[in-house]
């Protein structure tokens, strides 16, 4: 199992660099992000957020759908746009609404560097533009208002405070 990184560590404000090797070491990790991922109850995870300042990440859903999205580019988005509640493993306990594109087109590799194309919509939409994001060093607070963001950030420090003295 592998700890997930929290808010305040540079590797989460980091723009991660390409994969250039799909060897077993990738595979090993990516095995053990979706162990972490399920263990954690959540439904995507990127690899800064354990640590690795590469270009990837993994998606699991609650219908059972897996994949994982290898140097992903977001090459389209619709000009539907709809809101949903977020929260994000390394920001935990708090949830926000953040409005994003409802559907977008990613181009990405898989576990092999094999190339595909998808088009997403509903939560594997939502999930993949969270998790790209955290490719760039971009957390979804980061996506709210300067007010709300600063009432999410207290709510969080709030709820790791009454955590540690427990
Ligand atoms: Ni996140």
């Amino acid at each position: 199992m592998l700890d997930i990184v929290k808010i305040g560590d540079e590797v989460l404000r980091e723009k991660c660099t390409p994969v250039t090797v799909f060897d077993d070491a990738l595979h090993i990790l990516l095995e053990a992000m979706y162990e972490t991922l399920e263990a954690a109850d959540g439904v995507g995870l990127a690899a800064p957020q354990v640590g690795v300042d590469k270009r990837f990440f993994i998606v699991s859903l609650p219908d059972g759908t897996k994949r994982e999205f290898i140097n992903p580019e977001i090459t389209g988005f619709s000009v539907e746009t709809n809101p949903y509640e977020e929260g994000c493993l390394s920001v935990p306990g708090v949830y926000h609404d953040v409005v994003r594109p409802s559907k977008v087109i990613v181009k990405a590799q898989d576990a092999n560097g094999v190339e595909f194309t998808l088009k997403a919509s509903g939560l594997m939409a939502r999930v993949i533009q969270h998790e790209y994001d955290h490719l760039d060093g971009v957390l979804f607070v980061d996506r709210l208002s300067e007010e709300e963001r600063k009432k999410t950030l207290r709510a969080y420090e709030k709820k790791n405070r009454s955590k540690r003295r427990k």
